[in-house]
């Protein structure tokens, strides 16, 4: 028996959906700060702000190495359950990471992502332009995913007509569908192409930057797989951000006329988004040496899971963790992560997701929800409006 064992209730919390009403209470009311769950292999679900903070930011005994499928190691990355392939610089570990972010950091520092801003506010107004006599916008579509898609392909350097395609491939949840099997087929094909046309000539680009580097471990497939994962994360995180909060404003007409109003209160509400949303809800490790916490004892090998939605709603840090209140000050939530892998792409998310909510409020303050979303997660394909 290892530790606290939690099966039915935990399943039950895990398949409510992500909304105001996922209170994360059942962890918090009796500071339970983690838990075992046999299920998947068996983890420890960290559900603690304190301890979710200092194990992110314990990277040398907390892991996001992937040696799967091998079976080799027992390091199986970030994710729940492993995926088959690796993410870089996502599940890599020092030396290796550090060489990586010290080659990505300029291109997606605060400073280069302001120069990018007029080019989120055009490309923006331009899908709010071709829609908005039509009284109708598929938010997701025609909106969101074209904005996120098309600036993570220009910052790549990769052909912005995949904006499509990679809205396909984005539909992996909670299992991947036939649609989205072949988009990952025609964005594989691509990156090859773009991989092998960029060693050839490096452009004005992050892919260019990776092939002017003489690391050694910065191989072809090596790129391939940063540029996949920057291209995934660059296309599901800031979308499931913003379609929570146009799900969220549709349902709550007093903060959506609140928030149309107050250009101020726009900037504090993104960072209450991301706290109350948190789109990157968990992301595993494995632990690489015995640590023991409270009464628990966590062994070398096991996979522990960091809750940083969870986190979020810690009332020991949070007043009222499960009301929105976009003025909350201070809000050092975990939503973009702590520690060496801190959100590499935190201010495009954010700047992404302040000139959306600025642009859409201020051109189409009313609206009402169609698609069929009321209280649960949107689906990632579609989320209807009409004004
Ligand atoms: C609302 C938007 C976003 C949220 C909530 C978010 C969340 C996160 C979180 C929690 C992590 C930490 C993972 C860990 O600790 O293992 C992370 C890492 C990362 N994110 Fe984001 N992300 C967002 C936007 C983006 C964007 C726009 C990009 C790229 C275009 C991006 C690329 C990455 C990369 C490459 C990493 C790995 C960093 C590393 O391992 O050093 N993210 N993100």
């Amino acid at each position: 028996m290892r530790g606290r064992q939690h099966g039915a209730e935990l399943d039950a919390h895990v398949k409510r959906p992500n909304q105001l009403d996922r209170s994360f209470d059942y962890f918090h009311r009796d500071g339970t700060e983690m838990a075992w769950w046999s299920r998947d292999g068996g983890y420890w679900f960290v559900a603690g702000y304190d301890l979710v903070d200092r194990f992110a930011r314990d990277h040398a005994s907390f892991s996001s190495r992937h040696d799967f499928p091998t079976g080799a190691t027992p390091y199986l990355g970030v994710m729940l359950p492993p995926s088959p392939i690796a993410a870089a610089p996502l599940e890599l570990d020092p030396p290796q990471h550090t060489v990586l972010r010290s080659i990505m950091r300029s291109r997606f520092s605060s400073v280069s992502i302001r120069k990018l801003n007029p080019r989120i506010e055009q490309l923006t107004d331009r899908c709010l332009d071709r829609h908005i006599g039509a009284g109708r916008l598929d938010i997701y579509h025609d909106l969101i995913q074209m904005v996120c898609s098309t600036m993570v392909l220009e910052l790549v350097g990769m052909p912005l007509e995949l904006a499509a395609v990679l809205a396909d491939a984005a539909q992996v949840e909670p299992t991947m569908s036939r649609k989205a099997e072949i988009a990952w087929g025609r964005l594989i094909e691509a990156l090859v192409t773009a991989v092998e046309e960029s060693r050839r000539a490096p452009g004005d680009n992050l892919m260019g930057d990776l092939c002017r580097s003489s690391a050694d471990f910065i191989t072809d497939k090596c790129i391939m797989e940063i540029a996949a994962t920057l291209l995934l994360g660059g296309s599901t995180s800031p979308v499931k951000l913003l379609l929570d909060t146009f799900t969220y404003l549709g349902s709550h007409p007093s903060d959506r006329l609140l928030l149309a109003r107050d250009k101020k209160l726009r900037r504090t509400a993104v960072e209450e988004l991301l706290r109350v949303f948190s789109p990157t809800e968990i992301i595993a490790r494995t632990a690489t040496r015995d640590v023991a916490v409270g009464g628990e004892m966590i062994k070398a090998g096991d996979r522990v899971v960091l809750g940083f939605g969870a986190a979020n709603r810690d009332s020991r840090v949070f007043a009222c963790p499960n009301d929105m209140k976009f003025d909350r000050k201070p809000n050092p939530h975990l939503a973009m992560g702590r520690g060496i892998h801190h959100c590499l792409g935190a201010a495009l998310g954010r700047a992404e997701a302040a000139t959306i909510l600025d642009r859409t409020l201020a051109r189409i303050p009313d609206f009402r929800l169609v698609s069929d979303t009321d209280n649960s997660r949107p689906r990632m394909d579609s989320l209807i409006i009409e004004f």
